[in-house]
């Protein structure tokens, strides 16, 4: 970023504050140059290497091999999880892991392998280590999975950490997934993926890499199996992908391989391995299960940037009312707080926002807060007064607290590598309860400061507690936004018990989930952006985070009507449904794109409440198992090589196909359905997969299909759930699960079993509980039965 990026990104706050916040950046600016010189240079630097294994010491789970320069420590868990980490890395501390690290699995031990290497052998998975530092990952039927290269580290000669590089291979016909939030993907192609939290200061299409969500976490699907892999250290790094080739017969196969790099932290890895579903239970019970939206958050969300007054909110909430259109929260973005400073109102502009709060409560919609972690630096600002007093704010090495620019002007960086910092600043969202906000959106902690030392975050020299063990902005930065959102969610915990947090933030780490979702940043208006939106949601699911949205629209300039309409009928059937723009955007409210495409934005509004109950399980079952809502179209046949190219429709939990249109133009698009009878829900009609089918996508509605078979639950008119069972082919059996939790408390509902038969020419849905089968509390209606 230069002078002029500063100065444009300064006017990109707009309002009154611009001018101020002009002076205040150039002071800034100056000052950088102070800053940035706080680490030392790398200097000349050592290569290292394993070297030949000298020993083994076996111990639970697996046990310690010894190389002449280093030593590999392997531990099977019990849940089936692989760590292994070099140079007595272990599991902990670790900020990805919900809790302490599993045990061991006794049944698994170190023995002797050929050539003079060692290989552990567990229930779901064998590990090899080859004589010179080699690590094989295979099936228990014996196919390789993946294989480590001897890793390679550079040491300082004059101290410090060390910078690392791990090679691997995997299948040739593997295809990548994850890394966080990436624009390109969800297929994550040849190419170079940089491990950095990254705000990237305007707009982005699917060519920007990296964005706000990185983490070192890859599930790579293979016909042989499904592996997730995560490389534990928070630091700096990039991956590079090259998928493989196969020799179809006339040649060799050429393996895909990946090359990580990273500054430093430990070299250690977790390996999951199994059916995707396997995969992603074993990692949420690692990192944590994903928090479960209130059933609110899962209806539809209005935001701006810039609604400017409480009249305003008041004008859209009523828009939405007044044309029987279905709105559960309203989002307020910084324009209401005073000076852009968080935890503030601006009383001229939002004289009586709890009042406001309760009405709109009373209307079923709910007040959402953005929450921004940079505090004006300015003496009788409460914020910074109180934090000051808690010597809460990140120091530079010689102990000054490090300033940086963001929305209020120059701002100092809470550090929530610290509890005692956590604790502060969760204490502080008393203040927006009390306004009746009952959501958080947590944005611009990449952290982001418009002063770029470098690039617009805090300097890499800027001291962070990291739980008392002491480091710097290289270790912390990717955790920065990870550990706010830790101390949101536990000060919600306690200033609200007895309801469900809702927060979602743009940034964050693996295990982000276990305290909201994400959204999709600021994506740039236009076909590209739409298409990187779903990528988003898609790679964020396969990496644990399953509630995450785009800004339906795109977040800045004006869409067409047709492109709104597109993103609002996508956003209809993603977990976070949310309308946002900035500032200078052109309006996106549903009637302002004419008549019809308000007719057919209602249809989907209409679609997405009906579909509420579906979604409240979906949120249970991400929940209990770890499985994303969004799902690729593979999760449950990874071995369909057509299916795992296949990146423009999803999933949505395991009944429902979503075929979005992603182009201009058109009014049927090519689906590749995975094996089975699927309906199309709108018509009717029957298609038969594994396949690709052409199906009508007007301007109206987007194809959804229906699995033969799947038993839904949605909201009946009386707003009450009622099952909507698709007819199984003849001959077959369906059913589905279901959670009815209307609230957003603690209840742990039980989870529904339903199966579907065809009974003579009916097909009858029972529930299949531990006392037999009895008929289902809801009212059911069977649908497709024209083509059984
Ligand atoms: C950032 C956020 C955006 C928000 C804006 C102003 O750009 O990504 O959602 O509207 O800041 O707060």
């Amino acid at each position: 970023m230069d002078g002029r990026d500063l100065v444009r990104s300064v006017k990109a706050v707009g309002s009154a504050g611009a001018t101020q916040g002009l002076r205040t950046v150039r002071a800034a600016w100056r000052r950088r140059r102070a800053d940035a010189s706080g680490l030392p240079p790398r200097g000349a630097e050592r290569a290292r290497v394993p070297g030949p294994v000298r020993d083994v010491e076996p111990g639970p789970g697996g046990g310690v091999v010894r190389f002449d320069r280093s030593e590999l420590r392997i531990i099977v868990a019990v849940n089936g999880a692989v760590f292994w980490g070099w140079d007595g890395a272990g599991p902990e501390p670790s900020y990805a892991l919900a809790n302490r690290c599993p045990e061991p699995d006794p049944r698994a031990a170190l023995e002797p392998d050929k050539d003079g290497g060692w290989r552990v052998v567990a229930e779901r998975v064998t590990v090899v280590v080859s004589r010179h530092g080699a690590v094989e990952v295979l099936t228990p039927g014996g196919v390789t999975l993946r294989r480590d290269l001897p890793p390679r580290w550079w040491e300082p000669v004059g101290g410090g950490p060390a910078r690392w590089m791990q090679r691997s291979e995997v299948a040739a016909d593997a295809r990548f997934f994850g890394l966080g939030g990436r624009a390109s993907g969800p297929r994550l192609r040849d190419g170079t993926y940089r491990l950095w939290n990254t705000d990237p200061g305007r707009p982005f299409g699917p060519d920007d890499d990296p964005l706000y969500v990185t983490m070192p976490v890859q599930l790579v699907v293979a016909d042989a199996a499904t592996h997730l892999v995560f490389h534990d250290s928070s630091w700096d790094g990039t991956v590079t992908l090259r998928e493989g080739a196969e020799g179809a017969g006339s040649g060799h196969d050429r393996a895909g391989s990946c090359e990580l790099r990273m500054d430093g932290g430990p070299l250690r890895c977790w390996v999951m391995v199994g059916t995707p579903a396997r995969v992603l239970l074993g990692w949420a019970s690692l990192t944590g299960a994903p928090a479960l939206p209130p059933a609110w958050a899962l209806g539809h969300h209005h935001a701006r940037w810039g609604f400017g007054s409480e009249l305003e909110v008041r004008r859209i909430v009523a828009g939405y009312q007044e044309r029987g259109l279905p709105l559960d929260a309203v989002h307020l973005d910084i324009d209401h707080h005073d000076g852009h400073q968080v935890f503030t109102v601006d009383e001229d502009r939002f004289p009586k926002l709890p009042v406001l709060a309760e009405e709109l409560r009373r209307d079923g919609i709910r007040l959402v807060s953005i929450v921004d972690p940079a505090v004006r630096a300015e003496p009788g600002n409460a914020v910074f007064d109180s934090g000051t007093a808690e010597d809460a704010f990140v120091r530079d090495a010689a102990g000054r607290i490090v300033r940086g620019v963001l929305w209020p002007g120059e701002t100092v960086y809470p550090d929530f590598t610290h509890a005692r910092v956590r604790e502060w600043w969760g204490r502080l969202y008393e203040e927006r309860l009390a306004q009746g906000f009952v959501g958080f959106w947590h944005d611009m902690n990449e952290p982001t400061s418009f002063t770029a030392f470098g690039e617009s975050t805090l300097p890499r020299s800027a001291r962070h507690s990291l739980e008392g063990r002491g480091g710097d902005h290289r270790e912390a930065h990717n955790v920065y936004a990870l550990s706010m959102a830790r101390a949101g969610y536990e000060g919600l915990r306690e200033l609200a018990p007895q309801e469900r947090p809702f927060l979602f933030s743009r940034s964050g780490w693996a295990g982000m989930q276990r305290y909201g979702g994400t959204w999709s940043g600021d994506v740039a208006t236009g076909w590209p952006g739409l298409r990187a939106s779903l990528s988003l949601v898609m790679g964020l699911g396969l990496c644990g985070v399953p509630y995450s949205g785009p800004d339906v629209g795109g977040y800045d300039g004006s869409p067409s009507p047709e492109l709104y309409l597109r993103w609002f009928q996508l956003g209809a059937f993603l977990p976070l449904f949310r309308t946002h723009a900035s500032l200078r955007a052109g309006r996106r409210e549903p009637w302002e794109f004419g008549d019809d495409v308000l007719e057919h934005a209602r249809v989907a509004l209409v679609e997405r409440r009906r579909l509420l109950p579906y979604f409240v399980t979906l949120a249970h079952l991400a929940r209990r198992t770890g499985a994303p809502y969004v799902r690729p179209l593979w999760w449950s046949a990874p071995e369909d090589r057509a299916l795992r190219d296949c990146e423009d429709a999803f999933l949505l939990g395991d009944c429902l196909l979503v075929a979005p249109v992603l182009d201009p133009g058109a009014d049927r698009r090519a689906v590749q359905l995975p094996r089975g009878r699927w309906y199309d829900t709108a018509t009717g009609q029957a298609y038969e997969g594994p396949g690709q089918v052409l199906v009508d996508a007007p301007l109206s509605r987007i194809p959804v299909l229906a699995r033969a078979g799947a038993v839904i639950p949605v909201r009946g008119d009386d707003g009450g759930v009622e099952l909507e069972a698709w007819a199984p082919a003849r001959g077959r059996t369906g059913g589905g699960l279901v959670v009815t939790d209307a609230g957003d408390g603690w209840d742990e509902p039980e989870i529904e079993r339903y199966v579907a038969r065809w009974v003579g020419s009916r097909v009858v849905v029972k529930r299949e509980g531990e006392d037999g089968v009895s008929e289902p509390p809801h009212p059911v209606r069977v649908r497709g039965l024209q083509t059984g």
